[in-house]
């Protein structure tokens, strides 16, 4: 008898030779119309497939992952963070679950970047203004913004994105480096290959960064940087996030924004996507982006053959690539 393939729910629209090379070994079910599945169809799914494809913007809580006569056994979420996903929930139940880091981190280290640039630049704000037909040709005293040569760049999170945020900046900016890590560095310049200086608490970063940009998992039960994180910024500095909405207060930030206690923000990332709160649309010293760091044609088809090297992993026995439980 031939042995039937395993069932697979692809959540989300993927670059089409990922979906072409899903559809040659698993009984596939794809989204075209790429429309995100409400709660109630995820939690239908546990029950009538093998594996899910999933990815940040499916929310896999225990309600879902442990919903009843579940079938589904592995989770190839696609994106190197999983906090979509209830991790304690999916454990008890035993699903494996998997990630797709270091194809993306270049490409989201480059956002990062473009972020900083962006709001010391002012260039959202400009470009908007040009677009709506305001622009009166050119003004010595116009959209003045910061300079970044010379000035602290704080980074929370020293991983693989954080590093390569770094290493843009100083090489690329000429911005001195200070970064705040769990992990503790012997010597950081050794280790990085250019200066750079650890310090041992976010309350110390903030206070010390011109520029601080954010590289943590998202997930916990509270947000990493909160209100009292924020109120030390200095009140030219900057806050950048690519990570995840919820590693920083939301509302704490919002407020310093509107109250002008910072000088402004680029965000990638919300705390309940795709919302974005209002009082951010009508600011003019942030520069909003919509979760796309890692949006590049290379990358995202880098990812999806990530999750699909992980869902073959599993089915083959050998275990997933980025096996994360
Ligand atoms: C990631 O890889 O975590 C991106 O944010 C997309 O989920």
């Amino acid at each position: 008898m031939q042995k039937m393939s395993p069932k697979v729910l692809v959540t989300r629209k993927l670059p089409a030779a990922v979906e072409a090379r899903l559809s040659e070994r698993y009984d596939v079910r794809l989204n075209p119309d790429d429309r995100p599945l409400k709660r109630a169809q995820l939690s239908a799914a546990m029950a009538h497939y093998d594996a899910l494809v999933s990815t940040v913007s499916d929310k896999l809580d225990a309600s879902v992952l442990q919903a009843p006569q579940r079938r589904v056994r592995m989770i190839a979420n696609v994106g190197v963070g999983f906090s979509n996903i209830d991790m304690d929930a999916a454990r008890i139940v035993n699903i494996s679950v998997s990630n797709t880091p270091d194809v993306l981190t270049e490409a989201t280290a480059d956002i990062a970047l473009l972020l900083i640039l962006a709001s010391t630049r002012r260039t959202s704000a400009a470009e908007t203004k040009l677009r709506q037909g305001h622009w009166r040709g050119f003004s010595v005293v116009d959209y003045l913004g910061s300079s970044v040569q010379g000035k602290i760049l704080g980074i929370i999170g020293m991983g693989r994105i954080g590093r390569a945020t770094a290493r843009r900046a100083h090489f690329g900016l000429g911005m001195q480096v200070v970064f705040y890590s769990r992990t503790p560095f012997a010597d950081p310049t050794e280790e990085l290959g250019y200066p750079a200086r650890q310090v041992d608490s976010i309350d110390a970063l903030m206070a010390t960064a011109d520029v601080v940009s954010v590289h943590v998992p998202g997930g916990r039960a509270g947000p990493l940087i909160s209100a009292r994180h924020i109120a030390q910024m200095k009140p030219s500095g900057y806050l950048i996030n690519t990570a995840r909405g919820d590693s920083i207060d939301q509302d704490a930030l919002v407020a310093a924004l509107v109250g002008g206690r910072i000088a402004g923000a680029g965000l990638d990332v919300y705390a309940h996507e795709p919302t974005v709160p209002d009082a951010l649309l009508q600011l003019d010293n942030v520069t909003l982006l919509p979760h796309m760091g890692s949006a590049t044609a290379e990358v995202r088809t880098a990812m999806g053959m990530l999750a699909v090297d992980n869902l073959d992993g599993f089915f083959d026995g050998s275990g997933p690539v980025n096996q994360v439980l």
